[in-house]
């Protein structure tokens, strides 16, 4: 495995590879001392031309837990706001001598084409509206976890609703991708203006009502309302929104138990899902971020350690 561009690039042998490896990683995270020697030497640059907080923090640890060299450049305080293109900035990092570059950038496809240009592993940390596949990774990761704690066997013939503004989200790309391959449903919730277009390509069911989903599905996953790509109405008020797509405390009582709640974050408390779901017993929203390192160790000594073998 040389780059990580999408979960449609993996089979289902990479993906528990992937998955078997960050049960292993998780361990370290744990420890009073959180190191391994697996990636001693090698260089690892975040390059974020769009925001983040979890997904560039959890690949700094993993890097770093794993020995490598982590530096973090982003789009605000480098040369990109001088003008420099993409292509430049990436083709400077590479010829540092760097060994992977984890890239987050606002258009869809960047992170692959960039992947055209240079020698070092690309890790794509989310593509515009594409893909982000550490974050299906990790997802499914945290629902494995789930499951197991519970003694509710494993992701094959489960149910996931995958709730929210999903026309401009990367996430459900590639959750959807990923749940599949490992042998989930999937329940797309939406408004009609918030699905993604080609939805019914996809091999999943989609309704536009959230409250007959809910007594049906093992994972509820509520994605954020992505205001910073909305130009114009995609619903006509919060307060409707809420009503109709709201995780609200009301709606809690209908998932059934042992059924989770995921969301990737950041969360929009009290719009998307209520602090009621977002903090209650079957939440797995912060076990999502602690897959997150785990995941994106597993991902790191794919890419790199597998290479020097
Ligand atoms: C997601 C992203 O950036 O695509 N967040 C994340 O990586 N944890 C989802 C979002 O921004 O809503």
């Amino acid at each position: 495995m040389k780059h990580l561009l999408s979960i449609a690039d993996l089979s289902v042998e990479e993906i528990h590879s992937i998955l078997n490896l960050a049960e292993e990683m998780h361990d370290v995270q744990s420890r009073p001392v959180k190191k391994l020697p697996a990636l001693r030497g090698r260089t690892v640059v975040n390059l974020f031309f769009e925001d983040s907080t979890r997904t560039r923090s959890s690949f700094e640890l993993a890097a770093k837990w794993l020995s490598a060299d982590a530096i973090n450049v982003s789009a605000k305080g480098s040369s990109v706001s001088k003008g420099e293109s993409m292509r430049d900035t990436l083709l400077t990092l590479d010829a540092m001598g760097v060994d992977a570059i984890v890239m987050r950038h606002a258009g869809s496809g960047a992170v692959r084409q960039a992947a055209g240009w240079v020698r070092a592993s690309m890790i794509n940390a989310g593509d515009g509206m594409h893909e982000h596949p550490t974050q299906a990774l990790l997802d499914a990761h945290a629902i494995r976890r789930h499951l197991a704690r519970n003694g509710l066997g494993t992701i094959d013939g489960k149910r996931v609703s995958i709730t929210g503004d999903l026309i401009h989200s990367r996430v459900v790309r590639s959750n959807v991708l990923l749940l599949k391959k490992l042998g989930a449903s999937v329940v797309l919730v939406a408004p009609p203006t918030l699905l993604p277009p080609g939805v019914e390509t996809w091999g999943v069911d989609v309704s536009h009502e959230l409250d007959p989903v809910l007594p049906d599905v093992d994972v509820a996953m509520m994605l954020r309302v992505q205001r910073e790509r909305m130009l114009g109405g995609y619903f006509p008020s919060e307060r409707e929104y809420i009503d109709a797509y709201g995780l609200t405390a009301g709606r809690l009582a209908k998932l059934k138990e042992g059924a989770c709640i995921a969301h990737p974050g950041p969360m929009n408390r009290g719009l998307e899902i209520s602090s009621a779901a977002a903090d209650s017993a079957g939440s797995i929203v912060l076990d999502q971020v602690s897959s997150g390192v785990a995941v994106r160790m597993s991902v790191l000594y794919h890419l790199l350690a597998g290479e020097e073998q």
